[in-house]
């Protein structure tokens, strides 16, 4: 896909690896609305991108908010054939959130937390976006972010590895219904990246990837030719430990 001109969607925009595919995005050309809650980060990077950056500051697991949203800026499109081109070139799911902790003192609330904003939320976007994909008679492309949590359990992570296998089966699945309508599907399983993500719950070493390089990789799955598709990829750290640790 060449991506001057092109519209995307990126959820988790207002920090770490989203505010880097944001960025990529833009410096190629295409206009994204970043989704996420805290509105004054999603400011400071419009103020940085430029108008091609449109901060779109709401709450993913508010379904309600989120398919309000989707019908003021694409309602059109939907529906209109006339319209298009204006729907969304670019899915990118990437908002997350991570609750660590043995099962027996995981709190449900936290469960159902991370079940509406890791799944639930991507299925209630996807679901409004998918539409306007078919519709379209050039490529479009949803890119799931997933994590190595979706390939491989481990203690403590229960509730964040159900989420993370639950979006790998998601895209699977949706990548096999939508090939054939043109619509690209990759699901990317990354290990650890510097990020906020860990801010509360520690767990970082020394020699995490950094956000640029897992954006430069979004930014080659995406400008692959239209008949070319990376439906998985795995990205990790060389070295995640110092020697000796
Ligand atoms: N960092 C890693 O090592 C790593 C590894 C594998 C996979 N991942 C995945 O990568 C994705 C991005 O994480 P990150 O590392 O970049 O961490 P991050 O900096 O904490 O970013 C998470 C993003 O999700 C947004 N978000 C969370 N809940 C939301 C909600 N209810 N509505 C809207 N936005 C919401 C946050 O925005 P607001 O707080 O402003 O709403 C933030 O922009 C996540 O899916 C994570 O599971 C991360």
């Amino acid at each position: 896909m060449n991506l001057e001109g092109k519209t995307a969607i990126v959820t988790g925009s207002s920090s770490g690896i989203g505010a880097e595919f944001s960025k990529a995005l833009v410096s190629k050309g295409c206009r994204v609305y970043g989704l996420a809650r805290r509105a004054g980060r999603l400011e400071e990077l419009r103020e940085t991108l430029g108008d091609l950056f449109v901060p779109t500051a709401l709450d993913i697991t508010d379904y309600d908010e989120l398919e309000d949203w989707n019908q003021k800026q694409f309602g059109n499109s939907a529906k209109s054939h006339q319209n298009e081109a204006s729907g969304p070139d670019i899915l990118i799911n990437n908002a997350g959130l991570g609750y660590f902790g043995d099962v027996d003192k995981m709190e449900p609330d936290k469960w159902d937390t991370l079940i509406q904003t890791n799944l639930t939320a991507i299925f209630r976007l996807t679901r409004l976006v998918v539409p306007m994909m078919k519709q379209k008679n050039t490529v479009s492309h949803i890119v799931n972010i997933s994590s190595v949590a979706g390939l491989i359990g481990n203690p403590g992570l229960t509730a964040y590895n159900a989420t993370k296998f639950g979006l790998r089966g998601f895209s699977e699945a949706l990548m096999k219904e939508l090939r054939n309508e043109r619509v690209k599907v990759t699901c990317i399983y990354p290990g650890s990246i510097a990020t906020e993500f860990f801010d509360d719950i520690g767990g970082t070493h020394a020699n995490m990837m950094r956000s640029e390089d897992v954006a430069n990789t979004l930014i080659h799955i995406l400008e692959t030719p239209d008949n070319f598709l990376i439906d998985e990829i795995t990205l990790r750290p060389l070295v995640p430990k110092a020697p000796g640790k």
